[in-house]
């Protein structure tokens, strides 16, 4: 791709997808140093309804060969027998993370001044909440290494094996040390299980350690995760980067989420560091069928989700203009006033 004009797959989705999505890409031009060549895919519930088709192999190739995604959310209502459910994490979210090797899921978590936090005031007076989650993408339990027998008998056995390999335990070990080293405060806590899952455990224990004698610079912690949901809750500013497996980030990033402003903030990127795909960029929430097509989404989570975009493919200061248009923004934001989806946009584009 040329330089000047990188290529951008972009997946609104479904519900509020195409909402925030559309104010994600109204910021993007107006921050980005380079213009983008966008290319829309049409994926998601909606698509699978009308169509039956999730993601078709041919799609995935032309997704393949942009130079970033940007996606909404997708997802149709709860309990529609029509879509069977798992049909679009498995065959969608999950397929993409697998297939482009996105095995770095990064998720931000910082309290912007002015933003409410459910913590108490003792809780945030101990230091700023800012702090990234690096949880591993394509290994865990998430890999569909499982199976059912005798289902629906009183003798049905399940199992979903956990999938840990050296290879995928150190490349995401050492993106987290990376990253710790680029911070002002050079920390990385390994969250896990150790004492329990005594064989996963021993292999990312054993990587931590190897990788963190190669970076004299960067502090080191561990924590079990039961022990990192207490002090999620008690003493989140003693993170600074958290490594983690696929499942045990997944639920210490809703947490996160949660103390730093909720879901309308969060942002996420699902990420192959090695640039032998795409990565992909995506807010956390849902597809909010509750308040689709109502103009009542805050975009605010897509728009810094195109911050990390940017940042990831090397426009650290557009990124950075697109964080502090948002903080700006949130410092000036009252409760009682509310505004519509796109004027949340206007107002972010127009500080840029
Ligand atoms: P959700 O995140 O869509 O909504 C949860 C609650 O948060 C709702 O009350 C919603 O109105 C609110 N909310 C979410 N985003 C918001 C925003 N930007 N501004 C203001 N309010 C917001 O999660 P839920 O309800 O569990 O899932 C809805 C659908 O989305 C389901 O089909 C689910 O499978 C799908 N989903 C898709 C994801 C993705 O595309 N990565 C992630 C999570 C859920
Ligand atoms: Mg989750």
């Amino acid at each position: 791709t040329a330089q000047g004009s990188p290529t951008l797959a972009v997946i609104p989705g479904d519900g509020i997808g195409p909402e925030v999505t559309a104010e994600a890409l109204k910021v993007l031009e107006v921050a980005s140093p380079v213009t983008f060549a966008p290319t829309r895919y049409d994926l998601g519930a909606e698509r699978y309804l009308a169509t039956g088709e999730v993601l078709p192999d041919s799609v995935l190739e032309e997704v393949r060969g942009h130079d970033a995604i940007l996606l909404g959310a997708v997802g149709g209502k709860p309990n529609d027998p029509d879509l069977p459910p798992g049909i679009l994490e498995r065959g969608l979210l999950l397929r993409l993370r697998f297939e482009l090797d996105h095995y770095v899921n990064l998720r931000p978590s910082r309290l912007y001044p002015g933003t409410a936090s459910p913590l108490a005031d003792h809780v945030l007076e101990r230091g700023d909440i800012d702090f990234v989650v690096v949880r591993e993408g394509t290994e865990g339990p998430y890999t569909g290494n499982g199976g059912a027998l005798r289902v629906g008998t009183p003798a049905e056995i399940a199992t979903e094996v956990s999938v840990n390999t050296a290879y995928g335990v150190e490349r995401v070990v050492r993106d987290a040390f990376a990253r710790a080293s680029r911070r002002p405060r050079k920390k990385v806590t390994l969250v896990h299980k150790t004492n329990v899952l005594v064989n996963a455990g021993s292999l990312w224990w054993r990587v931590f350690e190897a990788v963190a004698a190669e970076h004299p610079d960067v502090t080191t912690d561990y924590m079990h995760v039961d022990a990192a949901m207490i002090f999620l809750a008690t003493d989140p500013a003693r993170f600074d980067v958290i490594v983690t497996d696929n499942l045990f980030g997944d639920i210490v990033t809703d947490l996160a989420a949660a103390i730093t402003g909720g879901i309308g903030l969060a942002a996420s990127g699902n990420v192959n560091p090695d640039r032998t795909a795409p990565s992909m960029f995506e807010p956390v929430h849902g597809s909010a069928p509750d308040i689709a097509g109502q103009q009542k989404a805050d975009p605010t989570a897509a728009i810094l989700s195109a911050a990390l975009l940017l940042d990831h493919l090397g426009h650290p200061g557009a990124a950075a203009a697109i964080e502090a248009a948002v903080l700006a923004d949130l410092a000036e934001r009252t409760t009682g006033t509310t505004r519509r989806t796109s004027e949340v946009g206007d107002a972010i584009a127009a500080r840029l």
